[in-house]
């Protein structure tokens, strides 16, 4: 009787706030999650259960948020700063760096990474944005003159090169120095870091049953990431005592230097230490390269489905930019532009579980309840794809978000960076860079599949969701 009593409490009594799925004891949901693509499951139950439910992975108590009106309140509030504990995501990033940060050490550190982009130009506001756009446009002009040297017409794979580039911009920001074309360093970070974000990825189970670890196939998954972390830091730590050679004392024009400056200044010692400025150049560079990689392959796969909307694209370009590369003050006035860059971030969102966060204490909202250590996760896939905002959403449309007057909007339900105090510190970053790319190359090629094979829209989930490697054709105009 005490047994079935205990059952029910937790089976049932545990599920009084929200909504949700029968969970199983130990494992919770997990068997029925899709390997391949857990946000479909977790979409579907919100199609079922609405979108705000409750869900137990393993032995974490999840609350799913698909709402994005929801989502903006709850991130909104002090009490859900914080990151959930993951058995991975700890194990690697051990509460320090920015992104997995705790939450003493997250104030100071987004201060200090906002500030650092606000000197260098990184940020649509500040007063030295030539200066990252002239170092965007010299990778754009770097791509142009490759693809050029090519074959006539010949098919090209462009995620190689547009590696290399996103790499070496993240290395003059980060480091002060680009990357040499053919540079070896490149390909072994490269190689890396999608090793680790394929393994890292939140819906993995080893999060969730740390347990798991001890058994196969997880037992080698962990040794493959513990592998492929020390790679990286290893290449870094080479480029962060190069970058020390190589530039002045007191420069504040890379994150190393500006870091070392604190150091150097005495700034509360025990933040600024060489095992932080190697964490938090882990998390800058990995998520400037993960993030703006994918949206740049996906957003050549699109263009080169519609021929036609490159052709609206180009257009404006001329009407706007008068045969000029892009600056970022043209932006405002790139409509059409913006708006199929977002229709590309919202069609394929490149992270569509989100970046969960965690209840530090009870949630009361609307009639909601968030318990206290709930893990929330912002399924951003559901939100972006809900048929009661977008209209056949999976139908290709940048029109979605052109309002009555002809120009950009963005409605509530578009979050790929998320929101609230923690919202991604590199969203004018990513927006400049793929923005200043794309215009870059639209004014030099026409993008086309290869002759009729169809293009595979099919995205591989890890921590960010990828297109597959394919090649296209780029026609010089
Ligand atoms: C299209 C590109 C990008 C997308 C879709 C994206 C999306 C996101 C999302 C959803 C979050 C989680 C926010 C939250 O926890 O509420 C995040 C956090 C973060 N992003 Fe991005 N991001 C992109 C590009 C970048 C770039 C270029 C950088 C580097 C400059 C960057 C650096 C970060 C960092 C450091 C965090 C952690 C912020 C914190 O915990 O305070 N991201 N990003």
């Amino acid at each position: 009787m005490i047994i079935v009593i205990l059952l029910f409490v937790k089976f049932v009594l545990d599920k009084k706030y929200l909504p949700g799925p029968w969970n199983l004891p130990v494992i919770g949901y997990l068997h029925k999650l899709d390997p391949a693509a857990p946000y479909l499951t977790l979409t579907k139950l919100a199609q079922k259960y609405g979108p705000i439910y409750t869900i137990k992975l393993g032995m974490v108590n999840v609350v799913v948020l698909a709402d994005a009106r929801i989502l903006k309140k709850v991130l909104a509030r002090d009490e859900t700063l914080e990151r959930s504990p993951l058995y991975l995501i700890d194990t690697v990033f051990e509460g320090r760096g920015l992104a997995h940060a705790n939450i003493d050490l997250w104030k100071d550190q987004r201060k200090f990474v906002a500030n650092f982009l606000r000197t260098v130009g990184a940020t649509r506001v500040s007063p030295n944005r030539k200066t990252f756009d002239a170092l965007i446009k010299k990778h754009v002009e770097e791509f142009v003159q490759v693809v050029k040297n090519q074959a006539f017409c010949k098919p090209l794979d462009p995620s190689e090169l547009i590696i290399h580039l996103v790499s070496s911009t993240a290395s003059s920001l980060f480091l002060g120095q680009p990357f040499s074309l053919n540079d070896k360093k490149v390909s072994d970070l490269a190689r890396n870091i999608h090793v680790f974000i394929k393994l890292l990825m939140f819906g993995s189970p080893m999060n969730f049953l740390p347990f798991l670890r001890f058994l196969p196939p997880y037992k080698k998954q962990l040794a493959l990431l513990k592998e492929a972390v020390h790679r990286v830091r290893d290449i870094q730590g080479k480029l962060i005592d190069e970058c020390e050679k190589s530039t002045s004392k007191d420069s504040q024009s890379n994150l190393v230097k500006a870091f070392q400056l604190q150091i150097s200044e005495g700034k509360s010692d025990n933040i600024y230490t060489l095992d932080q400025l190697h964490r938090l150049l882990f998390d800058l560079y990995v998520a400037f390269t993960e993030t703006t990689i994918n949206s740049l392959l996906w957003i050549f796969l699109y263009l080169a489905q519609h021929v036609e909307i490159q052709n609206k694209i180009r257009l404006e370009l001329l009407w706007v930019l008068q045969g000029e590369l892009l600056d970022f003050e043209d932006f405002e006035n790139l409509h059409y532009t913006k708006a199929t860059l977002a229709e590309i971030a919202r069609i394929r969102t490149l992270l569509p579980l989100g970046v969960p966060h965690h209840a530090s204490e009870n949630i009361y909202l609307e009639g909601l309840t968030i318990p206290k250590g709930t893990m929330i996760m912002p399924l951003l896939w559901a939100i972006h794809m809900d048929p009661k905002v977008y209209k056949d959403p999976e139908e290709f449309r940048p029109e979605r978000f052109i309002d009555s007057d002809g120009k950009f909007f963005k409605p509530e339900s578009f979050l790929p960076f998320q929101s609230g105090k923690r919202m991604c510190v590199g969203e004018d970053v990513a927006n400049m860079v793929t923005t200043i790319f794309i215009a870059g190359v639209l004014q030099n090629f026409k993008i086309e599949p290869v002759g009729s094979l169809p293009l595979d829209f099919t995205g591989t989930c890890g921590a960010a969701l990828s297109p597959k490697s394919q090649k296209l054709v780029f026609t010089k105009i």
